[in-house]
């Protein structure tokens, strides 16, 4: 089987973060040391995703470009594509049609960060199964998110986009793996009243259909989104508070790629000798000494 392609979703008008993103797209944003970006692309790296698709504003490609360029000096190959408007979620799959082709594929929203020590297990299994795999969380506050419902047996029973009353505390998280008819599915739906082509529309389609598959994500892991300023606060805390514990770094492109081997001790050198003077040069340079 080939290897499942991965879309990050970095639109979107960043209006709750107003005026941080009056200039800059949100994702460009930084949690606590890194570009907002990086913990999406890490998390679809961790699932062995290496074909990757940004997705962003057709004002924005420059910037990313400048940040990630075609992705070959992480062993990645990254390509664009431009959401004029934030159409909606699963409008990923009509602007990434082609970049899909025949393979399985994994959207991640740009501003969710991920966190969890089986998390690589559980994204791979996504990338590799055949049915549609969704991963839900426990919230204090369901009522901002697509809440899954489970029977008596566990099994998915109903997905409803910000009910007023959730009938579970299960979000919907901003990781998602289809097969590639997920092309055609959201190619068939029709905009939601608030003029999207919803992602939750395209979940209920293949629960209908007995092929979708909810990962619960238990107490064990973290699933940050960044969208507010306390949010995005709390984010760069969290990141902040595990790093600087361990001295480990969370959400490292170069280090996910070296550890991955898909660079080599050389490769990551180069990248090392440009940027040795900050934290995170000499963070990457003593796992080359340490390991
Ligand atoms: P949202 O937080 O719903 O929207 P936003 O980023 O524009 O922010 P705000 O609500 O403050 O205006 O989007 C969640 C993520 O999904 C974010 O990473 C952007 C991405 N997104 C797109 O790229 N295109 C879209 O059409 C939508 C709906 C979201």
């Amino acid at each position: 089987m080939t290897a499942a392609k991965g879309i990050i979703l970095s639109g979107g008008s960043g209006t709750r973060l107003h005026p941080m993103t009056a200039a800059t797209n949100k994702q460009l944003l930084p949690v606590y040391n890194k570009p907002m970006v990086y913990y999406p692309l890490t998390t679809l790296m961790l699932a062995g995703c290496r074909e990757i698709l940004l997705i962003v504003n057709p004002g924005d490609v420059e910037a990313y470009r400048r940040l990630l360029g075609d992705g070959r000096k992480w062993g990645l190959e990254i390509s664009y594509g431009t959401q004029p408007n934030p159409g909606g979620i699963a409008e990923a799959f009509l602007i990434g049609r082609e970049f899909i082709g025949d393979s399985r594929v994994g959207v991640i929203l740009g501003d969710n960060l991920f966190y969890g020590a089986s998390l690589p297990a559980v994204a791979e299994r996504g990338a590799q199964a055949t049915d549609a795999v969704i991963y839900a969380y426990w919230v204090a506050d369901p009522t901002a998110y697509g809440v899954v419902e489970f029977d008596s047996s566990g099994r998915p029973c109903s997905i409803v986009e910000k009910p007023k009353h959730p009938k579970s505390n299960w979000a919907v998280t901003g990781l998602y793996f289809y097969g590639a008819d997920v092309c055609d599915v959201a190619a068939g739906l029709e905009r939601s009243a608030r003029g999207e082509l919803e992602i939750t529309d395209v979940n209920a389609h293949y629960l209908r259909a007995g092929r979708l598959s909810v990962e619960r994500l238990g107490r064990g892991y973290a699933w940050l989104d960044t969208g507010t300023p306390s949010n995005l606060l709390r984010a760069a805390q969290f990141v902040e508070t595990v790093e600087d514990r361990q001295g480990l770094q969370i959400g490292s492109p170069e280090e996910i790629a070296w550890r991955k081997h898909y660079i080599g001790d050389e490769e990551l050198e180069k990248l090392i000798e440009p940027i040795q003077k900050s934290d995170y040069g000499k963070y990457l340079h003593r796992l080359l000494t340490q390991d």
